[in-house]
């Protein structure tokens, strides 16, 4: 378990870690109001698809407390209308929209007819996927141990640890399940620009667990691909098609394709709350256009000329066809996905 906690509920307010200070400053920020929660998440001080999920249940929480409604049907209204802002904080993690859409589905039970059980039936939803999720962590650096080879090499694109889930991580957790099992594993941490999501939070995340890690620019993939050698890549997932296309943090589809040329197995590593079966393919999933500014300008400090284009996709899109399986919590689904993912939904859990 992680010493630092990236979401917490205090009982009166959502306690986040400020993701942007990481690895300068600890701070903790306090919500009362679910509108700046949709705020902390369009600003990325919360970040990573399933802890996106976690804190949208939990500002709804918040949203139920507000005193202004005075019957059931009115909290029932206004939560329609918390939902629809946190909806807009951001647009590819599903887990944003699969968590909201469980707390709605929850508050529509007809059997909650006063305030105090809606507010309770928000609050109990919110704590239960944060619940799943962790149980999720777990399960996932299980069923990914026999994939990771004695000594492996292990690349590692973005930030998928314990802030960017709430309590293991995903693709993260494969290497620190193989770390703790005693495999002498050794992570190479692409930065991930623009927002360094790997050199900032992976590399204080592996730091913080032990695991011996080294940070390299995203360019340098192929290169230690072909000079060090590389046994598996891991990455994680902000919304999978029924047909495995994923779509993961801006340069992972580059790193795909550099592991199919190099014979690599590429494993996407991810929640089964990350699968959106609504869609058929990848082509369907809407790709985040953040500010251009993250690309031209590192923490305040233009690196461009000034006035220089600069285009922000946050997300790609790898195809099902170079993934070489998907880790879930619910066990490992392999080619051709839209057949194995469904499986997996369908088998009984133990
Ligand atoms: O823009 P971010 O930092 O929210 O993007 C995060 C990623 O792309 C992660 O790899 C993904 O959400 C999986 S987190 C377990």
């Amino acid at each position: 378990m992680s010493t630092y906690h990236a979401i917490a509920w205090t009982g009166d307010t959502l306690r986040l870690i400020d993701q942007r200070k990481l690895p300068w400053e600890t701070v903790y920020l306090d919500f009362v109001d679910y509108r700046d929660v949709a705020a902390a998440i369009r600003d990325m001080v919360v970040r990573g698809a399933p802890a996106i999920g976690i804190t949208a249940g939990y500002a709804m929480a918040l949203a139920a407390r507000e005193r202004s409604a005075q019957t059931v049907a009115a909290l029932r209204i206004d939560l329609e209308t918390a939902a629809a802002v946190l909806r807009k904080a951001r647009p590819t993690a599903v887990n944003l929209f699969y968590a909201i859409d469980r707390v709605l589905a929850r508050v529509a039970d007809p059997r909650l007819d006063t305030i105090g059980a809606v507010r309770d039936a928000v609050l109990d939803e919110a704590h239960a996927i944060f619940e799943a999720e962790r149980r999720a962590n777990l399960a996932i650096g299980q069923h990914a141990l026999s994939l990771v080879p004695e000594g492996a090499r292990i690349i590692h694109h973005c930030n998928t640890g314990p802030l960017a889930t709430g309590e293991y991580g995903t693709a993260l957790r494969v290497i620190t399940a193989a770390h703790e099992a005693g495999k002498g594993v050794h992570a190479y941490v692409d930065e991930t620009r623009p927002r360094l999501q790997g050199a900032r939070l992976t590399a204080w995340e592996l730091q913080r667990w032990g695991v011996p890690f080294t940070v390299i620019v995203d360019g340098a993939a192929a290169h230690i691909m072909r000079t060090v050698g590389i046994d598996l890549c891991v990455v994680g997932c902000d919304r999978i098609a029924a047909n495995g296309d994923t779509a993961n943090k801006i340069g992972t589809y580059g790193l795909a394709l550099a592991a199919r040329a190099h014979g690599i197995p590429f494993y996407v590593v991810g929640p089964t709350s990350t699968i959106d079966f609504a869609i058929g393919s990848g082509d369907e999933i809407e790709i985040e256009q953040r500010p251009p500014y993250e690309v031209t300008h590192v923490r305040g400090q233009i690196i461009t000329p000034e006035g220089a284009p600069a285009a922000n996709p946050a997300f790609d899109v790898t195809p099902a066809r170079y993934i070489t399986a998907i880790i879930t919590e619910r066990g490992v689904a392999y080619p051709p996905f839209v057949e194995s993912l469904a499986a997996l939904m369908r088998a009984p859990q133990s």
